[in-house]
């Protein structure tokens, strides 16, 4: 019988989603959420647009989410993703937290941290991983992983004793998000999707079909 369905399945929850005006306080509460349950809920794809148009993705780590800077996170300003950043601002960030099943992705515009900020962060970093942001000239070719460690080895020796200082081109962004897709998986295809966009200032929010 077709009405049975309606006990047979489990339809998503009633969820912040549903009442929020604001994406940000959907964002904070699914974030906390899959802090506990997911691993590496910072993880999320950023999506950029290449020279050539053709859309580029990796994961980055995101390291803190405001309503005032966004989606903060950190890199080299030489690699690939910063030289399309630079040429084009448009970023997408994409979460996807398997236990809590649910995806968020934001699209917005990139601005570049402050040299001050990426100095107070790259401090917090544990040394081998400031030493490795010497070592690593991001996207460009090394001759072998054992070229790569040999200058790791170098730099450590060359700040043998002192304090590892940000390099100029270590550096970070800030996403401002103007749109949020929220989905709650469900097993059977039937997604909750929820849709925010920001129109003079004013978040709209519409339900979208899976
Ligand atoms: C889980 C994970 C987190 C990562 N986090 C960062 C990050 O925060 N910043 C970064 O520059 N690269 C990070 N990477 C490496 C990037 O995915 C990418 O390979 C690298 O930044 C070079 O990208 P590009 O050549 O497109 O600029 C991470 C990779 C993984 C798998």
């Amino acid at each position: 019988m077709v009405s049975d369905l309606e006990n047979e399945i489990e339809f998503p929850e009633p969820d912040i989603v549903d009442e929020a005006s604001d994406p940000f306080d959907v964002f904070f509460r699914w974030y906390s959420e899959a802090e506990i349950k997911d691993n590496v809920a910072n993880a999320a794809t950023l999506s950029t647009v290449r020279y050539d148009h053709k859309p580029s993705s990796r994961y980055v780590l995101i390291k803190e989410v405001s309503r005032e800077k966004g989606f903060v996170f950190y890199t080299n300003l030489k690699s690939n993703k910063a030289k399309e950043i630079f040429q084009n601002p448009y970023v997408s960030l994409c979460f996807f937290w398997t236990i809590s099943g649910k995806q968020v992705r934001t699209i917005g515009r990139a601005y570049e941290l402050s040299d001050k900020e990426a100095d107070e962060y790259f401090k917090t970093r544990p040394r081998l991983s400031q030493l490795s942001a010497w070592a690593s000239e991001q996207s460009s070719p090394v001759s072998s992983y054992e070229e790569l460690k040999k200058r790791f080895f170098e730099f450590a020796e060359k700040f043998n004793g002192q304090d590892v200082p940000r390099p100029p081109w270590w550096k970070g962004f800030y996403v401002i998000p103007e749109e949020f897709d929220f989905l709650i998986y469900t097993p059977f295809r039937l997604h909750k999707r929820v849709f925010f966009i920001l129109k003079n200032g004013i978040w709209q929010k519409s339900y979208l079909c899976p």
